[in-house]
C-alpha cells in the first residue's frame, strides 16, 4: 500500500476559497513533484471549471465521466479519472446531479463510507501522492462522506465579518461524525481573500490564533483579481500568472501543507 495523503477543503460558509485552495494547492504539489488527483465534490463543478472548459465539463457532466455516477453506482473512481493539461495532476468532474447526492447516499448501507470505498482501489495504487477533494458549501451526509475518506481536513476561512459565523456548527459538525472519521485531523485554517487595506483581517486573524487546538497556517491570500482572471481561463493562478502575489502566497501555503502531512 502506498502512503497517499487525502486531503479535503470544507466549510459550510459559502464562498469562503475552499475551490480556489484547492485547485491551487493541488497545482502547486504538482509544482513540487508531487503526482495530484483532485476531486470534485461539488454540484457547482468550481474545480472541474479551475481546469477545463465550460464545455468540456458539460460534457463530463452530462455523460458518465463523473462523480456522481461513480457514487450512484459504487463503481472505484479509477474508471473517473481526466487527465487535465498539467503533468502529474488529474481530476475527477462533478456534475450538476450531485445536488441528488443525498438522496442517492440515502438507501445505500453503510452511506457514510461510500466515497471511501468508492477511493480504495486509486488508494491502494500509490499512484498519487496526494489527492484533495473539494466540498460543497454544506453540512450533511455527503460531506460526511468527503471526511470519511479523508486524512485532513483544511478549512479556508474568508477575512470577513461574516466568515467566521459558520464556522462554530463546522467544529459541532467535526465533533459530531468524529467515531466514523477516526482516520481525520483537521491540518489547519487558511485565510482567504485577505483585503489589507481595510483592518478588518486582522481581528479574524487574532480570533483564529486565539483558538486552542486549531493550526492556523502562517501564509494568509490576499485579494487579488488574477485569481479571477486565471478561473476565467480554466486554470490556477500559479499557472495562469506565476508572478502574482496570490501564486506566491498560494506557493508559500502549499509548502506549509507538505510540512504537515509529512510529518
Ligand atoms: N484571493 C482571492 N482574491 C479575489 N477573489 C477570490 C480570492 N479567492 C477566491 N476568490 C473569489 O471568491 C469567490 C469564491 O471563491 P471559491 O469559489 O474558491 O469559494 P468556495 O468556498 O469554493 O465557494 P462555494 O462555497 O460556493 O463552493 C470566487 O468567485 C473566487 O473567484
Ligand atoms: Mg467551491
Amino acid at each position: 500500500m502506498g502512503d497517499t495523503k487525502v486531503i479535503c477543503f470544507a466549510n459550510n460558509k459559502g464562498g469562503s476559497g475552499k475551490s480556489t485552495t484547492c485547485s491551487n494547492v493541488g497545482f502547486g504539489l504538482t509544482k513540487l513533484g508531487y503526482k495530484v488527483l483532485l476531486v470534485d465534490g461539488d454540484m457547482q463543478m468550481n474545480l472541474t471549471l479551475s481546469f477545463f472548459t465550460e464545455e468540456e465539463a458539460l460534457g463530463f457532466a452530462s455523460g458518465n465521466q463523473n462523480l456522481y455516477h461513480a457514487i450512484r453506482n459504487q463503481n472505484d473512481l479509477e474508471h473517473y479519472v481526466q487527465h487535465t493539461r498539467y503533468e502529474g495532476l488529474d481530476l475527477i468532474p462533478s456534475s450538476t446531479l450531485m445536488s441528488g447526492i443525498e438522496y442517492e447516499l440515502f438507501t445505500k448501507w453503510q452511506r457514510e463510507y461510500i466515497l471511501k470505498k468508492c477511493l480504495r482501489t486509486v488508494l491502494e495504487s500509490g499512484e498519487y501522492d496526494y489527492i484533495l477533494i473539494d466540498a460543497p458549501p454544506t453540512l450533511g451526509g455527503w460531506v460526511m462522506n468527503i471526511l470519511a475518506a479523508s486524512h485532513f481536513l483544511i478549512i479556508p476561512v474568508e477575512a470577513s465579518p461574516w466568515g467566521l459565523f459558520g464556522l462554530a456548527n463546522m467544529f459541532e459538525f467535526l465533533s459530531e461524525v468524529k467515531e466514523i472519521t477516526p482516520d481525520l485531523k483537521l491540518m489547519g485554517i487558511a485565510v482567504t481573500k485577505v483585503d489589507t487595506r481595510k483592518n478588518y483581517f486582522k481581528q479574524t486573524l487574532e480570533t483564529l490564533r486565539e483558538m486552542d487546538d486549531v493550526h492556523l497556517f502562517d501564509t494568509y491570500i490576499r485579494v487579488d483579481s488574477s485569481i479571477e482572471w486565471a478561473q476565467d481561463n480554466s486554470q490556477p493562478v500559479i499557472s495562469f500568472k506565476q508572478s502574482s502575489r496570490s501564486a506566491q502566497e498560494y506557493m508559500e501555503l502549499t509548502k506549509e501543507v507538505v510540512k504537515i502531512a509529512s510529518r
